[in-house]
């Protein structure tokens, strides 16, 4: 689903990622770990064509990122799911209209829409939201309604940017439950996270550290049980 050889970006003289191998198979569950500022939302970034592939190879969802021209990239960004870590969910709209929105660009039918997006609504706990304007949800809220967005699309592969960051403990528990049922549907997942008790929802997923823009050895605190 995703494999990368040397890739490395920098912003200016900063070297945000250096010489990236990374291969993710289809239907693999990955922890993107990694102290702030290591690297993780600029690989996100690069995965899903928000940043340009400068140096070094990507292949996500079959597509070469490097000779990959802007205008292939909704063709991409077809096949992945994201969840930003700032959201990125239009305020002005209402929970139903985000979520429908990627559907309505992919010119399905507006029964399948319907259906498919109070199905993700109802299973993220949104209901009572649903008609409501983005803006006066709480963060928790909003950071539903981006994961309900990423995932209405049935995508191939999610990236989620710290999609539990803003919830409290049993929320963040039932969410990750959500991505657990998605990827045992084969759907293949990325998803960044500093916190422990997350990695510790899905024992089995696969943990990828970065450190200062590289790959390294997840350190041991990450694997220890709480006391
Ligand atoms: N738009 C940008 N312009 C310049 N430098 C940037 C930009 N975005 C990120 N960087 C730099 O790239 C490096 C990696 O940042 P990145 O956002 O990928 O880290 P992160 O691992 O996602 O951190 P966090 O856990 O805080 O989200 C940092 O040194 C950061 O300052
Ligand atoms: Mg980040």
């Amino acid at each position: 689903m995703i494999l990368l050889n040397r890739l490395s970006y920098n912003f200016g003289s900063n070297w945000a990622l250096k010489d990236i191998n990374l291969e993710v198979g289809k239907g693999e569950f990955v922890f993107l770990t990694g102290h702030s500022g290591a690297g993780k939302t600029t690989l996100m970034r690069l995965l899903y064509g928000a940043l340009p592939v400068t140096r070094g190879q990507a292949t996500v969802a079959g597509f070469d990122l490097h000779s990959l021209k802007k205008r292939k990239i909704p063709e991409l960004r077809r096949e992945v799911g994201v969840v930003f870590q700032d959201f990125k969910i239009l305020t002005n709209r209402t929970v139903f209209e985000n979520i429908a929105l990627a559907l309505i660009v992919r010119r399905m039918p507006k029964s399948t829409i319907d259906k498919r997006v109070r199905a993700i609504i109802r299973a993220l706990g949104l209901e009572k939201k649903t008609y409501t304007l983005c803006e006066r949800l709480s963060g928790g809220e909003q950071q539903r309604v981006a994961i309900a967005r990423s995932m209405v699309v049935n995508p191939k592969l999610i990236l989620a940017d710290e999609p539990t960051g803003n919830l409290d403990f049993d929320l963040s528990m039932h969410l990750m439950d959500i991505f657990r049922q998605f990827n045992t549907h084969g759907t293949t997942v990325v998803m960044a996270t500093h916190s422990r008790e997350v990695l510790q929802t899905i024992p089995e997923a696969r943990i990828v550290h970065l450190e200062d823009g590289c790959i390294a050895e997840p350190p041991a605190h990450l694997f220890m049980e709480d006391e």
